[in-house]
């Protein structure tokens, strides 16, 4: 494993990021599930001295995937090669990449659901049987020639399991699903990041900004930089519960976590398509966004806030999110035929 060693405590000069990154499984807070699944599949490995078997990891945008891959190799003790589905233009950028691997090492594929057709038809028997399949010459001459790869490991990670092609999907011998993070792990990873970066604070300053994290450690520690500056520049230096209030205000993020383009959309939802059903398309162009963003960063939190439903007709915002932005709920969601119904687009991903 070829890896800078990293001093526990940030040096002047070291990037935050590099600081903070977590190495270890067992530095890993929250995500449970994940956690007990992988030192299993790992220990089981381990034990058996063979390869890890290929693991997909989904769900939204900065809870963790590219950082597991990471941990995972170094758990492993493998090289780890990094990669993603739009990168891999040609099925032989692929082959070029697969006969480098060695045993035993693990190829991260970001954004596997963006892999092109070609390429997938590579990936299937390089996966299964670990070999490559070639034609060779044309016409009546043409021959088809196997060529054995080590057994190396997929880890595909993914924020759209339902663009994933069932036979890729299938290749995967364990599917790991990230969820939120709760209260108390966004709490743990805001405190580390303090610890580390040797930044006082209260105990209030850091519930406050693991409160408006929208259970993402991603958006945590944008928001601890954010308020560290706040408090260094315009408070004493310390983080308490008013300086990360007043900090998260300047930036527009709410008490529940929410920015403005959060808020735009629900707006936009509530005020321009009097509340739903409408598309996603339609929503995107009406605040000038693009539509993977609402689906990918917006649309999951404000599902599980419960403030928006997705049903087969499109967005639905809910009278939480009304009561949220104080606009008055009439009760019934109209129905009337607005523009929505011009450009509607697929219900769901
Ligand atoms: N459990 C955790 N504890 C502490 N920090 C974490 C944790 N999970 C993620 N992070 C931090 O959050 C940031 C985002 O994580 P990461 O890049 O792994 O997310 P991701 O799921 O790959 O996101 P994307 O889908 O956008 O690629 C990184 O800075 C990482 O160090
Ligand atoms: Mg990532």
């Amino acid at each position: 494993m070829t890896e800078r060693s990293i001093a526990p405590q940030a040096q002047p000069g070291d990037s935050l990021d590099v600081a903070l990154r977590i190495k270890r499984l067992n530095e890993l807070y929250g995500q449970d599930k994940v956690r007990n699944n992988l030192e299993i599949l790992i220990e089981a490995a381990r034990q058996r001295n063979e390869s890890l078997d290929h693991i997909l990891l989904y769900g939204p945008p900065g809870l963790g995937k590219t950082t597991i891959a990471h941990i995972v190799a170094n758990e492993m003790d493998v090289n780890l090669k990094v990669t993603a589905g739009p990168a891999i233009e040609r099925a032989g950028d692929l082959a070029a990449i697969l006969t480098n691997m060695r045993k035993g090492d693990i190829l991260f594929i970001d954004e596997i659901h963006r892999l092109g057709r070609a390429v997938e038809e590579i990936l299937y028997p390089a996966m299964e049987d670990f070999a490559l399949d070639f034609v060779i010459g044309k016409g009546p001459s043409a021959r088809n020639i196997r060529l054995k790869l080590p057994r190396f490991t997929v880890i595909g990670a993914t924020t759209r399991l339902a663009l994933l092609t069932a036979p890729l999907r299938a290749r995967f011998g364990a599917i790991l699903r990230f969820d939120f993070y709760d209260q108390d792990a966004l709490e743990h990873i805001v405190r580390r990041a303090a610890e580390l970066t040797q930044v006082p604070y209260t105990d209030e300053g850091v519930r406050e900004i693991a409160r408006r994290a929208r259970g993402t450690p991603r958006v945590a520690l944008r928001l601890f930089r954010r308020v560290r500056d706040y408090a260094q520049v315009r408070a004493e230096g310390t983080i308490t519960q008013e300086v990360a209030g007043e900090a998260l205000a300047l930036l527009e993020i709410d008490s529940l976590g929410l920015d403005s383009l959060d808020r735009l959309v629900l707006r936009s939802i509530i005020e321009k398509f009097g509340g739903g059903p409408v598309g996603l398309e339609t929503i995107a162009a009406s605040v000038s966004e693009e539509s993977d963003t609402i689906m990918d960063v917006v649309e999951p939190y404000l599902l599980q806030l419960g403030f928006l439903e997705r049903t087969p007709r499109g967005r639905i915002a809910t009278p939480r999110a009304y009561e949220h932005l104080g606009i008055p709920y009439n009760g019934t969601q109209p129905n009337q035929p607005s523009q929505a119904s011009l450009f509607e687009d697929t219900p769901s991903d």
